[in-house]
This record gives structure tokens, C-alpha cells and sequence, in this order.
């Protein structure tokens, strides 16, 4: 006759063991933490900080961006203003009702990384913001629901505007996947919900090429048209940042342009590379595949590197709207400490050259912090009579616009592929 297995053998303390056996059994445990903490690096440890709710993080080294921001001199002496190309020779910028940026930052001894804060004005935030739930986040395209409930086809916000209004009787989304078996004595899952239920679950909408998440692949047989909207925005972006960069006052004969910004080598760390330049010919550039991430206040991204695109070499172009969030960046190594930034509603980061192999993260979404010009109440924009049911769910929420260039120039692009 066999003995049946305890319902407590994973547990480190198990009453019907030997005194050797428990002693073996706490010995295994501690050798599992400590193969734990073995797994534990530097970026990990700077990502649990920041999610940390008891005690709240310490927010002294994100980095902000902001004219005037109380960063510390430490960091302050990193940030290098860049003189961004206004150019706006192919009317992106203008396509967009925007005008072009005029102030950019890298961060010394961290080539690669650009941002432009504070890049778009209210109402094409706004504007953006709505493009995404009424316009992005509808089929063809892919979201994270699709793996349990069928879309409808108007999409899950313009459903819930409909039915919110009157205009249609409730049509509940379905459930595809069965009811999992529940425990006795819980409810069932129901097998049908509200469109607006639904909404605060919406994670991800892929633009373009389409992503499959567990191959880590594209979709090459059936690209969806990249919005224009977007592509042109990223266009605008990478027009704007080309040939940008800061050189040494005493480095090798770099070209002089009125976008590179000369630091006095005096001020310098002795390891600092001479400078570094961001140059991607922007007529090359294809936005061919995106991501819209919505983040709700308790949501994070785990580091990671996005390695799917044969392309590594153009810039990726990051936008966010909403709540601000940490967003940490280090290189290709977990053993190095990422740095820190906030990303504050219509913010862009680029990651371009190196920066664009580095791993990156959200850590921590910052609750409450939707600026006064996306919630209801405000009145700048107060012809905007549809923007409160936006407002309501933007309270507690962030998007992530990102754009990358999947092919290179050259490219041959796959049968069904989007043509440039
Ligand atoms: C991503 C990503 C960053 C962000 O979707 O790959 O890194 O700012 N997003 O949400
Ligand atoms: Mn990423």
C-alpha cells in the first residue's frame, strides 16, 4: 500500500518528517532563496523599488525632464539639451496640427536615449487619446481580449458610447472560451459582458504587422494598413531628431551643426565617450508594426528588450498620454542599474544606435497624476463636450503609443506585405 503524499510537502516545516529529514527540508528551502537572490540583478532591484507600495519609493533619482525640474546636481549635470531639426520639410509636423519641437535632451554617457518632453500640446493629446480607443483599438486589430472575448466589430469603446447613449439596446461581448470548471461554491465567470466592462481590461492593441506574444514573432502574412495618423506622427518624430547629438569641445573633427550641442570637456567624467550623434536618414524610415499599451494605475511592464524587428538600427519611437509613469532604461546587461525618468502625458521617448537593444520597463504607473487638462473639469478646452467619458477613463489610466520599423530599406518585403 502507498502513502498518500502530505498536502503540506512544499512547505518548509512538515510535522511528519524526521529531525533530520526537517532539517534538511528548512536547509533545501534556504538553498532556494538563495538561488533567488543569485537571480537577483541590479536592473531587478531597481524595478522592485519602484514597485514597492509599503514603503512608497523614493523618487530622488527619476530623472525630470521638465525646464527647471528639482533633479539632483548629480543627475542635472547629465542631462544635455539638444537643439531638435524644425525643418518639417514633408509637412508632418503641420499634418498633425502640430508644430514642430524645438527642445530635445540625451543623457551623458548614454548614447542613444532622446527625449522631447512635453511635445504635444492639449488638444492633440486629446485628440491622440481618442484616435486610440475610437479609431486603433478597433478590429482588425489585435487585442489582448481576443484571446476570451469576441470584439465587436465597432470596437468595445464606440459599443459602450452607443449603448451609453441609448442609441443601441445592450449587446453584451461574448465570451469564446469556455467558463473554466470553478470551484464548488464560486460563481461562474460570466460567459457574456458589457462593453464597458470590458474596457478597463484592454491592455494592448497591435497596429501593422501584427505580434504574436508567446513566438515573439510577427505576423508576416497579414499586416494590417498602419494608421496614418501614427506613422505620420513617427515620421515627424524621426525627421525631427536626425543628426542631433552632443560632441566634445576637444573630441575628433566632427562635422559642426547647429544640432550638435559642444560640451566643455573640463565638465566631463574621464570614461565619457567624446559624443554621440543620432543619425537614421529619415527617407528610409517605414513605421511598419505598433503597439498601444493602456496601463491601468496598478499595471507594469517587466524589463525587456524588443528584438523581434530585423531592423535594430532605426529609432523606436515611444509616446505617451495619461498618468506619468517611471520608465527605466538601462543596456544590454541586467547586472547594470537603469536609469530613471518619468514619462508625463505627451512626452516621446526614442530609443536609437545602442538604446535600442537596451532593456526597458515600466515599473510603476504614478496614481493621480492625469494632468488638469485631460480631466472633465477643465475649461480651457471646454468645447469639447465629448471628452468626459474619455476624462472618466483616463483618471486612472496611461497610454503607450510605440512605433518600430520592422524591415530594413532594402528589404524584401514578404508576399502580402505592406509595400512602401
Ligand atoms: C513596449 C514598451 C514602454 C512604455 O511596449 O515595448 O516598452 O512607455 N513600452 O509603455
Ligand atoms: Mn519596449
Amino acid at each position: 500500500m502507498t502513502t498518500p503524499k502530505p498536502a503540506f510537502a512544499n512547505t518548509a516545516f512538515q510535522p511528519h518528517l524526521s529531525r533530520r529529514q526537517q532539517k534538511k527540508a528548512l536547509f533545501e528551502k534556504a538553498a532556494r532563496e538563495q538561488a533567488g537572490y543569485a537571480n537577483d540583478t541590479a536592473f531587478r532591484r531597481v524595478e522592485r523599488q519602484y514597485r514597492s507600495r509599503v514603503p512608497p519609493p523614493d523618487l530622488t533619482d527619476v530623472l525630470d525632464f521638465r525646464p527647471g525640474a528639482p533633479n539632483t546636481p548629480a543627475l542635472a549635470a547629465r542631462i544635455v539639451p539638444i537643439a531638435l531639426d524644425t525643418e518639417d520639410s514633408n509637412g508632418y509636423w503641420a499634418g498633425l496640427g502640430a508644430s514642430p519641437p524645438t527642445q530635445g535632451y540625451m543623457v551623458r554617457n548614454f548614447p542613444g536615449l532622446i527625449v522631447i518632453p512635453g511635445c504635444f500640446a492639449p488638444d492633440v493629446q486629446r485628440r491622440l487619446i481618442k484616435d486610440c480607443l475610437r479609431r486603433y483599438a478597433v478590429p482588425p486589430a489585435k487585442s489582448n481580449l481576443d484571446a476570451l472575448y469576441l470584439t465587436p466589430p465597432e470596437g468595445l469603446w464606440n459599443r459602450y458610447k452607443r449603448e451609453g447613449a441609448g442609441e443601441a439596446k445592450p449587446e453584451p461581448v461574448t465570451r469564446i472560451v469556455p467558463t473554466p470548471a470553478t470551484e464548488k461554491g464560486k460563481e461562474d465567470e460570466p460567459t457574456a459582458v458589457t462593453a464597458g466592462a470590458l474596457i478597463p481590461r484592454l491592455r494592448w492593441v497591435t497596429l501593422g504587422y501584427q505580434y504574436n506574444w508567446s513566438a515573439k514573432e510577427y505576423f508576416l502574412d497579414a499586416p494590417q494598413p498602419f494608421p496614418a495618423p501614427i506613422g505620420q506622427l513617427a515620421r515627424a518624430v524621426v525627421g525631427s531628431i536626425h543628426d542631433v547629438g552632443y560632441v566634445a569641445a576637444d573630441g575628433p573633427d566632427l562635422i559642426s551643426s547647429p544640432r550638435h550641442t559642444w560640451l566643455s570637456s573640463s565638465a566631463e567624467p574621464a570614461d565619457e565617450p567624446t559624443g554621440y550623434v543620432h543619425r537614421y536618414d529619415p527617407a528610409g524610415y517605414e513605421p511598419e508594426a505598433g503597439v498601444i499599451n493602456f496601463y491601468q494605475a496598478r499595471d507594469s511592464l517587466m524589463a525587456h528588450v524588443d528584438r523581434s524587428e530585423q531592423n535594430m538600427e532605426a529609432p523606436l519611437v515611444s509616446v505617451s498620454l495619461g498618468n506619468t509613469a517611471i520608465f527605466v532604461i538601462g543596456d544590454e546587461s541586467r547586472d547594470t542599474p537603469p536609469l530613471s525618468m518619468y514619462l508625463r502625458s505627451g512626452d516621446i521617448v526614442c530609443m536609437c544606435g545602442p538604446r535600442r537593444r537596451a532593456l526597458h520597463g515600466i515599473p510603476r504607473v504614478l496614481e493621480d497624476t492625469l494632468p488638469d487638462y485631460l480631466t472633465s473639469t477643465d475649461d480651457v478646452l471646454a468645447e469639447d463636450f465629448e471628452w468626459d467619458s474619455f476624462a472618466a477613463y483616463m483618471t486612472t489610466t496611461r497610454i503607450n503609443i510605440n512605433v518600430r520599423q520592422v524591415f530594413n530599406k532594402d528589404r524584401q518585403p514578404p508576399s502580402g506585405g505592406i509595400e512602401p
